[in-house]
Parts: structure tokens; sequence; C-alpha cells
């Protein structure tokens, strides 16, 4: 493009045309709290006997945080082993670095995807015997050990070897030469539910399953095999639940799945969703704002309108049941929230201008608001609150 250079200031060539040269605070970003990671996970390891590790659950991009800077800082506070979902969550902690131990919590069944999880030094979850014959004829075909954890099913029916059959299996599987069990494991369906110590609960008929498993085929503690049952939730219940290793995401993340929590424990948010305010216009009383007009101004109204929404992973169903800070204080957020933006009510404040940021997740002064107020608002749970977060908004690493 041919510009014609004036002389009142303007630099064109300053100004960048590349993308990773936007401001990654031009908009809407997520802030990511490392320190906040590193101190809630050494908060919970020392509830854990020494002879216990932690696994820091880092799926889905780390819950919306940024998988890498979660892992290192996981791993600061005293992680040991990491876990991922898919193959490709691996393979991206590898190539940033990551050497601990990496777990891929969901199923991989092809050969090739088997092979590639070998190749990355990532341990596949194992659920059925086909599966573990897959990895042995891989191990005999490399000439190596596979490393990976088994996993059976106590009463959640997703993945997992059948419960009545694996004593059975497990003879055959450990007369595989060329796999490694590094781990047997389980996943509990229902420990944040509120009667998760009542005895009858599932919770408690599931570590009852498991204990009797390992039971009947004769695991002894000191074979170096991880035994892990307990998430966030498990952790917290009790000391029952935590065998070697638990496998803990939410509450690493600041937040507990529990209503009664250990009042010796303060755990952290590590996210704050911050935005800025990229116009403000002053309506009549009685007019409707944002699309279908369901809200109305009660009164002259100064709306702030907000570079954020739907489609940055904010639901649409929270229209007009959030609030948002500045300064210590609340703000309403009023009509619908559309899929860039949401108008929010600054009518009682002077400050607020455009290009101030105002905190959408987070706290300031006294006033926080967290994934877990949402989630109640908009009737689902707060882990996916935090997995909803689109790429669109940067994250933000802060110490
Ligand atoms: C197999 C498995 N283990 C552990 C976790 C961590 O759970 P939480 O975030 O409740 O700690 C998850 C999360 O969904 C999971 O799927």
């Amino acid at each position: 493009m041919q510009i014609r250079q004036t002389n009142q200031g303007f630099n064109f060539d300053k100004y960048s045309t590349f993308e990773k040269d936007i401001d990654p605070k031009q908009r809407a970003w997520i802030e990511v709290k490392g320190k906040a990671i590193e101190t809630n996970v050494r908060q919970l390891r020392s509830k854990l006997s020494k002879n216990c590790q932690f696994m820091a659950v880092v799926k889905a991009d780390g819950y919306g945080h940024d998988a890498k800077v979660v892992s290192d800082y996981a791993i600061k506070g005293g992680a040991s082993q990491l876990g991922v979902a898919t193959l490709k969550e691996g393979i991206r902690l590898r190539s940033s670095g990551v050497k601990k131990p990496i777990l891929i919590l969901g199923n991989l069944y092809t050969k090739r995807d088997l092979i590639i999880s070998l190749k990355n030094n990532l341990m596949p979850t194992i659920s059925s015997l086909r599966e573990c014959l897959i990895c042995n004829n891989i191990g005999k075909h490399f000439g190596l050990k596979f490393s990976l954890h088994l996993k059976v099913d106590t009463g959640m029916s997703r993945l997992g070897f059948e419960f009545n059959k694996f004593v059975e299996q497990f003879e055959k599987i450990k007369s595989f030469e060329n796999i490694s069990i590094e781990g047997i494991y389980s996943h509990l369906s229902s420990a944040d539910e509120p009667n998760s110590l009542d005895p009858k609960s599932i919770t408690q008929l599931q570590r009852y399953k498991f204990h009797q498993l390992l039971k009947q085929i004769n695991f002894e503690s000191n074979c170096g095999i991880k035994i892990h049952l307990a998430n966030s939730a498990g952790m917290l219940l009790n000391k029952d639940f935590h065998f070697n290793m638990v496998r803990v995401g939410l509450s690493m993340y600041g937040y507990s799945p529990l209503a009664k929590i250990d009042k010796n424990l303060s755990l952290k948010p590590a996210l704050f969703l911050k935005v800025k305010v990229a116009f403000i216009r002053i309506i009549d009383q009685g007019v409707r704002v944002s699309y279908g007009g369901k809200f109305v101004s009660s009164r002259e109204t100064k709306l702030a309108v907000l570079s954020i929404g739907y489609a940055d992973g904010v639901p649409r169903n929270l229209s007009g049941k959030i609030n948002v800070i500045h300064n210590n204080q609340l703000y309403p957020q009023v009509g619908s929230i559309t899929m860039d933006q949401m108008m929010v009510d600054i009518t009682c404040s002077n400050e607020i201008k455009v290009g101030s940021t105002m905190i959408l997740l987070g706290s300031d002064g006294d006033k926080t608001i967290s994934p877990v107020d949402w989630a109640k608002e908009s009737n689902t749970i707060p882990w996916e609150i935090l997995c909803s977060f689109k790429n669109r908004l940067p994250r933000v690493k802060v110490d």
C-alpha cells in the first residue's frame, strides 16, 4: 500500500503487520498466576503421606490455563507426574521440554497411536487385553518394555478393564515380557457428592472394590507400581483414597470441588479473566439493550461495552446474571451477552473510561468472582467453565 507521510506525529513504519506483535492485553485475556499453581500444589501435597506422589492433571490445555505454564509451576510445587487427555496434548508438552512422566488419560487403540505415544515417552492408559497385546507386540518389535498404566472400571462405566474380569486378565498380562506396568488405577464418579463419606455411598463402594482388587492380585505396596484412584474430591475426602498417587486437577487450579473443605487449606485461584472497555455510551430511560431487547433501562444509564462474548467462552446463558469488577466495585452485566461483546451498567462510576480494564473472573480488594459462581448461575460445573475459554483469549503468565 502506498502511504503518504504527513508531519503530524504519526510514524507508519513503527506499526507492525504481524499478529504476534498485537498487545495480548489489547482486548480480553486470561492471566495465569503461576505462583498460585505452585503454592496450591505445595499445600495439597502437604496433605499426602511421604510416599504418595502428586500427578498434576493438565488436560484440556491445563483446564484452560495453558498446559505448559501449569506444568512448569506444578512441577516447581512438587508434582512428579502429569496427566493429559490426548496424544497431541502429551506431544505438545514433550516438545516444549517437559521431562516428567506423562500419562495419557484418554484411550489409544490403534498400533500407530500407541507407537507414537511410545516414541514420545508418553504412557498410555490401557483398558483391554487387546490394547495390552498391541503394546506388548510393539515392545517386542522394538526390543524394549512399553511403559503403561492399567485402568479398571470400579463404577464410572467409562474407560477401564471390566472389574469382574480384571483379576483373570491380569494373570495373562503379568506374563507379557515387553510391557512395564507403571500404574494401576481407577476413577471416582461421585466423590464430590455430599454423602461421599457415608459407608454406603458410591464413592466408598468404588474404593472398596479397588482395594479388593489390589488384594486379589496380591499387590505389594513396595513394588514401585503407582496405585491411584483419587481426583481432587477424592484426595480432599481423606487419606483412604490416596494410595501412592493422586491425580489432581480442579483444586490445583484453586477451587474446591467439595462444599466443606479443610480450614487449613487456602487454595488460590490461578486464573483471572480480564477485559478492556471498548466503548462507553449513555442511554435514556426505557431504552432496550442488546439482542432481543429484553433488558430495558429503568433510568438514564451509562453502559460500558466490553470486548468479550460467548465466542471467547463466556456462556451466553449468564446474560444478566453476572457482575464485573473494577476497582473493588461490582458492576452488573446487562442485556444478552453477544458473540464478541457484552454491556455493563457503569452508571455509578466516574472513573471507568474507554481502555479501562475490568475483571470478569478473579478478585480485586475484597471482591471475588469465581468459575464456581458462574457454574452455579449457568447450571453447569466449574470444570466446564474453565475448559470453555477459547484460543482467542491470549493466556498471559504472571508471577
Ligand atoms: C481420569 C481423571 N483423573 C483425574 C482427573 C482430575 O479431576 P479433578 O479436576 O476433579 O481433580 C480427571 C478430570 O476429569 C480425570 O478424568
